[in-house]
Protein backbone atom coordinates (compact mmCIF):
# COMPACT_ATOMS: atom_id res chain seq x y z
CA UNK A 1 0.00 0.00 0.00
CA UNK A 2 1.59 3.45 -1.12
CA UNK A 3 1.41 5.96 1.65
CA UNK A 4 2.59 9.09 2.38
CA UNK A 5 4.15 11.36 5.07
CA UNK A 6 1.42 14.10 5.18
CA UNK A 7 0.95 17.21 7.30
CA UNK A 8 -1.80 19.92 7.55
CA UNK A 9 0.35 23.65 7.87
CA UNK A 10 -0.16 27.55 7.31
CA UNK A 11 2.96 28.41 4.52
CA UNK A 12 4.87 31.64 4.80
CA UNK A 13 5.37 34.37 2.05
CA UNK A 14 8.30 34.77 0.31
CA UNK A 15 8.72 38.29 2.04
CA UNK A 16 8.78 36.22 5.61
CA UNK A 17 10.73 33.79 4.79
CA UNK A 18 13.24 36.43 3.71
CA UNK A 19 12.76 38.48 6.66
CA UNK A 20 13.42 35.74 9.17
CA UNK A 21 16.68 34.48 7.27
CA UNK A 22 18.43 37.91 7.56
CA UNK A 23 17.57 37.91 11.06
CA UNK A 24 19.24 34.44 11.16
CA UNK A 25 22.42 35.72 9.03
CA UNK A 26 22.74 38.87 10.93
CA UNK A 27 21.29 38.11 14.59
CA UNK A 28 21.66 34.23 15.74
CA UNK A 29 24.25 32.22 16.64
CA UNK A 30 23.62 28.40 16.52
CA UNK A 31 25.59 25.31 16.99
CA UNK A 32 24.02 23.72 13.59
CA UNK A 33 22.48 24.92 9.99
CA UNK A 34 18.85 25.83 10.45
CA UNK A 35 16.14 24.07 9.31
CA UNK A 36 15.50 24.56 4.87
CA UNK A 37 14.32 28.26 4.64
CA UNK A 38 11.89 26.77 1.83
CA UNK A 39 10.14 24.33 4.39
CA UNK A 40 9.72 27.28 6.63
CA UNK A 41 5.42 26.34 8.18
CA UNK A 42 3.53 26.53 10.94
CA UNK A 43 2.18 23.23 11.78
CA UNK A 44 -1.80 22.91 11.83
CA UNK A 45 -1.77 18.93 12.32
CA UNK A 46 0.74 16.44 12.07
CA UNK A 47 -0.41 13.00 10.62
CA UNK A 48 2.48 10.60 10.03
CA UNK A 49 2.02 8.05 7.13
CA UNK A 50 -1.45 8.43 5.33
CA UNK A 51 -3.01 5.78 2.63
CA UNK A 52 -4.77 7.40 -0.04
CA UNK A 53 -8.43 6.34 1.31
CA UNK A 54 -7.90 8.09 4.75
CA UNK A 55 -6.02 11.23 2.38
CA UNK A 56 -9.37 11.41 0.94
CA UNK A 57 -11.30 11.54 4.18
CA UNK A 58 -9.03 14.23 5.69
CA UNK A 59 -9.18 16.65 2.62
CA UNK A 60 -12.81 16.24 2.72
CA UNK A 61 -12.99 17.08 6.35
CA UNK A 62 -10.45 20.25 5.68
CA UNK A 63 -12.95 21.26 3.54
CA UNK A 64 -15.69 20.94 5.70
CA UNK A 65 -14.14 23.66 8.04
CA UNK A 66 -15.30 27.37 8.37
CA UNK A 67 -13.19 29.26 9.55
CA UNK A 68 -12.71 33.03 8.41
CA UNK A 69 -8.84 34.72 7.57
CA UNK A 70 -6.94 35.93 10.56
CA UNK A 71 -3.75 37.17 11.46
CA UNK A 72 -0.50 35.95 12.98
CA UNK A 73 1.89 38.65 14.67
CA UNK A 74 5.42 36.94 15.40
CA UNK A 75 7.92 38.46 17.96
CA UNK A 76 9.27 36.04 20.18
CA UNK A 77 11.09 32.72 19.81
CA UNK A 78 11.37 29.56 22.26
CA UNK A 79 13.16 26.74 23.00
CA UNK A 80 12.39 23.30 23.90
CA UNK A 81 15.50 21.49 25.24
CA UNK A 82 13.54 17.73 25.10
CA UNK A 83 14.19 17.77 21.05
CA UNK A 84 16.45 20.73 20.99
CA UNK A 85 13.84 23.01 18.57
CA UNK A 86 14.31 26.14 18.42
CA UNK A 87 11.42 28.14 16.96
CA UNK A 88 9.14 31.59 16.49
CA UNK A 89 5.84 31.73 17.99
CA UNK A 90 2.69 34.05 17.92
CA UNK A 91 2.35 36.51 20.09
CA UNK A 92 -1.25 35.31 21.03
CA UNK A 93 -3.34 32.14 20.82
CA UNK A 94 -5.60 32.87 18.28
CA UNK A 95 -9.12 31.37 18.68
CA UNK A 96 -9.70 30.91 14.40
CA UNK A 97 -5.79 29.19 14.50
CA UNK A 98 -7.01 26.87 17.29
CA UNK A 99 -10.61 26.16 15.55
CA UNK A 100 -8.80 24.69 12.26
CA UNK A 101 -5.71 23.00 14.05
CA UNK A 102 -7.60 21.47 16.98
CA UNK A 103 -10.47 19.67 14.59
CA UNK A 104 -7.72 18.71 12.11
CA UNK A 105 -5.66 17.14 15.05
CA UNK A 106 -8.90 15.30 16.21
CA UNK A 107 -9.90 13.55 12.71
CA UNK A 108 -6.19 11.92 12.25
CA UNK A 109 -6.38 10.97 15.70
CA UNK A 110 -9.83 9.31 15.34
CA UNK A 111 -8.61 7.99 12.03
CA UNK A 112 -5.82 6.28 14.21
CA UNK A 113 -2.82 7.90 11.79
CA UNK A 114 -1.22 10.09 14.80
CA UNK A 115 -1.88 10.52 18.61
CA UNK A 116 -0.42 13.52 19.94
CA UNK A 117 1.45 13.56 22.80
CA UNK A 118 1.24 17.67 23.60
CA UNK A 119 -1.54 20.59 23.84
CA UNK A 120 -1.41 21.89 20.28
CA UNK A 121 1.39 24.85 20.67
CA UNK A 122 1.74 27.13 17.21
CA UNK A 123 5.20 27.67 16.15
CA UNK A 124 7.77 27.99 12.95
CA UNK A 125 10.53 25.59 13.45
CA UNK A 126 13.58 27.33 12.87
CA UNK A 127 16.11 24.47 13.90
CA UNK A 128 15.69 21.52 15.43
CA UNK A 129 17.91 18.76 17.17
CA UNK A 130 19.93 21.75 18.98
CA UNK A 131 22.26 20.49 21.75
CA UNK A 132 22.17 24.35 23.29
CA UNK A 133 19.76 27.22 23.17
CA UNK A 134 21.09 29.39 20.37
CA UNK A 135 22.57 32.79 21.53
CA UNK A 136 20.00 35.69 19.96
CA UNK A 137 22.35 39.10 19.95
CA UNK A 138 19.05 41.30 18.65
CA UNK A 139 15.46 40.48 18.73
CA UNK A 140 13.15 39.55 15.53
CA UNK A 141 11.62 42.60 13.90
CA UNK A 142 8.28 41.31 14.43
CA UNK A 143 6.16 40.28 11.27
CA UNK A 144 2.46 39.68 10.60
CA UNK A 145 1.54 36.46 8.56
CA UNK A 146 -2.28 37.10 7.02
CA UNK A 147 -3.73 33.51 6.62
CA UNK A 148 -6.34 33.22 3.91
CA UNK A 149 -6.13 29.82 3.60
CA UNK A 150 -4.15 26.36 4.90
CA UNK A 151 -2.30 23.62 3.12
CA UNK A 152 -2.29 19.66 3.17
CA UNK A 153 2.01 18.91 3.03
CA UNK A 154 3.23 15.80 1.96
CA UNK A 155 6.79 15.40 3.52
CA UNK A 156 9.13 13.83 0.79
CA UNK A 157 12.64 14.18 -0.11
CA UNK A 158 14.11 14.35 -3.70
CA UNK A 159 18.00 14.93 -4.23
CA UNK A 160 18.21 18.50 -2.93
CA UNK A 161 16.97 17.26 0.21
CA UNK A 162 13.48 17.69 1.81
CA UNK A 163 10.58 19.15 0.64
CA UNK A 164 7.34 19.68 2.18
CA UNK A 165 4.78 20.56 -1.16
CA UNK A 166 1.29 21.40 -0.73
CA UNK A 167 -0.95 18.58 -2.10
CA UNK A 168 -4.03 20.59 -1.50
CA UNK A 169 -5.39 24.07 -0.39
CA UNK A 170 -8.53 25.12 2.15
CA UNK A 171 -9.44 28.79 1.76
CA UNK A 172 -10.78 30.53 4.96
CA UNK A 173 -13.88 32.31 4.65
CA UNK A 174 -15.70 34.77 6.61
P1 LIG B 1 7.45 20.97 13.62
O1 LIG B 1 6.21 21.67 13.17
O2 LIG B 1 7.69 21.06 15.08
O3 LIG B 1 8.63 21.38 12.82
C1 LIG B 1 6.68 17.67 8.92
O4 LIG B 1 7.51 16.68 9.42
C2 LIG B 1 6.16 18.56 10.01
O5 LIG B 1 5.38 17.81 10.92
C3 LIG B 1 7.23 19.23 10.83
O6 LIG B 1 6.99 20.58 10.78
C4 LIG B 1 7.14 18.68 12.22
O7 LIG B 1 7.21 19.42 13.34
C5 LIG B 1 5.83 17.98 12.23
N1 LIG B 1 6.12 16.70 12.88
C6 LIG B 1 6.99 15.77 12.46
N2 LIG B 1 7.01 14.73 13.31
C7 LIG B 1 6.13 15.02 14.28
C8 LIG B 1 5.71 14.36 15.45
N3 LIG B 1 6.19 13.17 15.78
N4 LIG B 1 4.78 14.97 16.22
C9 LIG B 1 4.29 16.17 15.89
N5 LIG B 1 4.66 16.85 14.81
C10 LIG B 1 5.57 16.30 14.02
Amino acid sequence: MIEKRLFFGIGLALEHTAHIQHWLDTSVIATKASTLPRNWHLTLAFLAQTDASAEEKVIEFAHSLVQPPFQLRFDSTGYWSHNGLFYLRPDHINEALCGIAEPLRSCGEALGLYRNSYPFAPHITLFRGLKAEPSVCAPLVPFTLDVTEFHLYHSHRLEDGLHYTPIHSFALSA
